[in-house]
């Protein structure tokens, strides 16, 4: 089954509202015509207009880092997802491994924010991946297995269809160790197996699983030329307009 490939660029707590809309302008140019991949650009919040006005018309899409689980209410510093959507956004981060290493984040409030996300009609990108101390004990697969139970319990198949998976080994996170193509197409093709026991065969052979960590313009064709990596979740290589257009025209078959 094709998959359409998506390429969405985490800008983290970085760019200004002058300076992502320099940057989206930027980029609409460039990638104009690259239809067949999926584009996303996720800013900070308070970048988000700015980005949302620079991208209509083009073949680019906005998402946020994060969301909270509640419509409203007594959650200072937060944002809902109906917020979200009534800014003109169309994607959520959930459970970057940032969210979870220094904001608590678990795969409860994964779960939580998830259900949220879905119910605004929100396209969630779900994020799992493995430390090094667990990468090398040999605990990947366990841990990813235990992200993928906690973090979609209580979804179903159709809720499955609307969610894209981002696999980042926590290792290779802004640290220009970037798994192996071999090596992340093996933990890919594990996820889309577990999604299968959890779930079933279609729906595991239906949902988009992208690689982050290191991804560059460099190494995005070999990467997504593997069969279960369809697309990546982009740090550092999605701050600069050239370097993140040469890396979707290269995971572009065009
Ligand atoms: P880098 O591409 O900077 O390694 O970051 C990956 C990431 O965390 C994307 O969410």
């Amino acid at each position: 089954m094709a998959r359409k490939v998506i390429i969405a660029g985490n800008w983290k707590m970085n760019k200004s509202g002058s300076e992502g809309k320099a940057l989206v302008e930027d980029l609409k140019g460039r990638v104009a015509g690259y239809n067949d991949v999926d584009i996303v650009v996720c800013p900070p919040f308070t970048t988000l207009a700015a980005v949302v006005k620079a991208a209509e018309g083009s073949n680019i899409k906005v998402g946020a880092q994060n969301v909270h689980w509640a419509d409203n209410g007594a959650f200072t510093g937060e944002i809902s997802a109906g917020m979200l959507k009534e800014a003109g956004v169309e994607y959520a981060i959930i459970g970057h491994s940032e969210r979870r290493q220094y904001f608590g984040e678990t795969d409860e409030t994964v779960n939580k924010r998830l259900k949220a996300a879905l119910a605004a009609g929100l396209k969630p990108i779900v994020c799992i991946g493995e430390l090094l101390d667990e990468r090398e004990g040999g605990k990947t697969e366990a841990v990813l297995a235990k992200q993928i139970k906690a973090g979609f319990a209580g979804l179903t198949s159709a809720d499955m269809n609307k969610i894209v998976i981002a696999y980042e080994p926590v290792w290779a996170i802004g640290t220009g160790k970037t798994a192996t193509p071999e090596m992340a197409e093996e933990t890919h093709a594990y996820i889309r197996k577990a999604i299968a026991g959890l779930f079933d065969g279609t729906t595991a052979e239906a949902v988009r699983i992208q690689y982050g960590g290191s991804m560059k313009a460099d190494n995005a064709a070999e990467l997504v030329k593997q069969p279960d990596i369809d697309g990546g979740l982009i740090g550092g290589a999605s701050l600069k307009a050239d370097s993140f257009a040469d890396l979707i025209k290269n995971a572009s078959s065009k």
